[in-house]
């Protein structure tokens, strides 16, 4: 394989805690008009995964990227309203940027994602320094918005589609370690969670042509990516019908085709839902050894109450059900999860269930969240937001020590065991070591041997851990 690492970001799985990457291109761009682009993004995989459009969308009006927003005459930042808290990093991080204006009056600033969606017109008015507030269904609009806002207009374009799944755009591939991507295979969401603002950001859920997915895959394949991650917020429902009505696709059979593309190429994909995911999944992963081992069903609460008010439509029991499932079909399956602590009317006792679930069944990582009242949802219309800061602090307390001690316990449990690595780079803390991960998505550090390079596959004795990573060597 040819020279493909480049520095910065190798993004793993859908993590929401992540902030602001800026984005470096991996790829060439066409007919300069000599401006340069800034992209950052934060929230989940699925904008990270849009940054890639709204580049390859603005590559093709001529403009270059930059790692250095002080230099670009664009500046966008892609948004995320999922909690209070992701939003006041986004307010803060434009308060930066607009400080180029002092000596660059020309630069234009635009809100994109999650946050321009939830916000409007409004973002215009609270932030004087943006430019452009533009939603995740209007990357297309991006030439004529930026064509206005240089001519000194202001602009909102925030029109939600029924359709819009950029299918035919090839995603140009920003931050690339030449050896991941990303895949979108469906926009929006129809769940509505009570807590949840992605449904009124995010639009209806609609899913994409199969084959642009598979097409696609076959062009990461042909450049040497190892690994694809197939993105939705609730990849079980994906369903397309062609036009003549003559293909059914679902999830599975989308999995199937996509395993089939390279064997050599592993299939993972993000967020299941526990109403939705099916035995017909679990058995597709069974038969095909390069999709991932590796399933991330957020399960929120441990409590059927919680879950009813979350309007989550399973309880606990289908959650273990399903789990069972996945052990049953997929004995070598690992699991995670998401949790949120201190919602609505929580009572110590049904803190005191999700403990157990998640003692129970020993998750291998879990994405843990104080519940934060979105504007607009079914939750901050019913509810009382009632849970005291403290209390809900204490409680996420206890929940991450749980989750250290499920998740080192699954550690534990790999060591003496030979693990399929793909090396995905080199340990943060010494080039002598290689880093990549397991089948069961769990980061492995073990020492270089010159015989292998990021993007390959080896075979990786655990020999020890730490509390979130396997130690080992390479084995022939
Ligand atoms: N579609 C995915 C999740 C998308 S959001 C799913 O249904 O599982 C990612 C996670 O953020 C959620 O799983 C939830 O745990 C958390 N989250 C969403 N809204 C939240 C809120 N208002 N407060 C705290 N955490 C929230
Ligand atoms: Fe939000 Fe629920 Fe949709 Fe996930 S499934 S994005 S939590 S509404
Ligand atoms: Fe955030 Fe929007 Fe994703 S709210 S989590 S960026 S869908």
């Amino acid at each position: 394989m040819e020279e493909l690492l480049k520095p910065g970001l190798s993004v793993k799985e859908h993590d929401e805690s992540r902030q602001g990457e800026a984005l470096m291109l991996d790829g060439q761009q066409n007919a300069p008009n000599g401006r340069k682009l800034y992209i950052e993004s934060y929230g989940c995989a699925m904008n990270f995964s849009d940054s890639e459009i709204v580049a390859s969308v603005m590559l093709d009006m001529g403009f270059e990227t930059t790692s250095n927003y002080k230099e670009a005459d664009v500046i966008f930042i892609n948004t995320c309203s999922i909690r209070d808290n992701a939003e006041q990093r986004v307010r803060n991080r434009l308060r930066e940027f607009g400080a180029i204006k002092k000596h660059k009056k020309d630069a234009v600033i635009g809100v994109l994602g999650c946050m321009a969606e939830r916000l409007k017109a409004k973002f215009l008015e609270e932030e004087k320094l943006v430019d452009l507030v533009v939603g995740p269904d209007a990357y297309r609009d991006l030439p004529s918005l930026i064509n206005q806002a240089d001519e000194g207009e202001r602009l909102v374009n925030v029109i939600l589609s029924r359709e819009e799944t950029y299918a035919d755009i090839s995603p140009i591939r920003l931050n690339s370690n030449g050896i991941s991507a990303f895949v979108s295979i469906m926009r929006g969401c129809d769940n509505m969670c009570s807590f949840c603002v992605v449904p009124f950001t995010r639009g209806r859920e609609r899913s994409r042509d199969a084959h642009s997915i598979v097409n696609e895959v076959q062009e990461l394949s042909k450049a040497g990516y190892r690994e694809v991650t197939l993105l939705g917020q609730n990849v079980d429902s994906y369903k397309w019908t062609s036009e003549d009505g003559s293909e059914n696709v679902n999830f599975a059979a989308l999995l199937a085709l996509v395993a089939e593309v390279d064997s050599n190429m592993r299939v993972r994909f993000s967020t299941s839902h526990p109403k939705d995911i099916t035995d017909e999944v679990l058995h597709t992963m069974a038969k095909y050894p390069n999709i991932c081992n590796y399933i991330h069903l957020p399960v929120q609460s441990g409590n059927s109450r919680m879950l009813e008010l979350m309007n989550r439509t399973y309880d606990r029991e289908w959650y273990l059900e399903r789990v069972a499932a996945i052990r049953r079909i997929l004995p070598d399956c690992a699991v995670s999860t998401d949790i949120i602590t201190g919602f609505c009317t929580e009572t110590e006792q049904e803190h005191q269930d999700t403990l157990r679930l998640m003692a129970e069944l020993d998750f291998s990582f879990a994405y843990m969240y104080i519940y934060s009242e979105r504007p607009g949802t079914l939750a901050a219309k019913r509810y009382e937001d009632d849970i005291p800061a403290e209390v809900k602090s204490r409680r996420l307390n206890e929940i991450i020590e749980q989750q250290h001690k499920s998740g080192h316990k699954r550690l534990l449990a790999q060591i003496g065991k030979i693990q399929e690595v793909l090396i995905d780079g080199f340990s943060k803390k010494s080039d002598k070591d290689f880093s990549g991960r397991s089948d069961q998505n769990a980061t492995v550090i073990f020492p270089v041997d010159e015989r292998y390079k990021p993007g390959d596959y080896v075979k990786v004795l655990a020999e020890s851990c730490t509390t979130a990573t396997l130690i080992g060597k390479i084995v022939d």
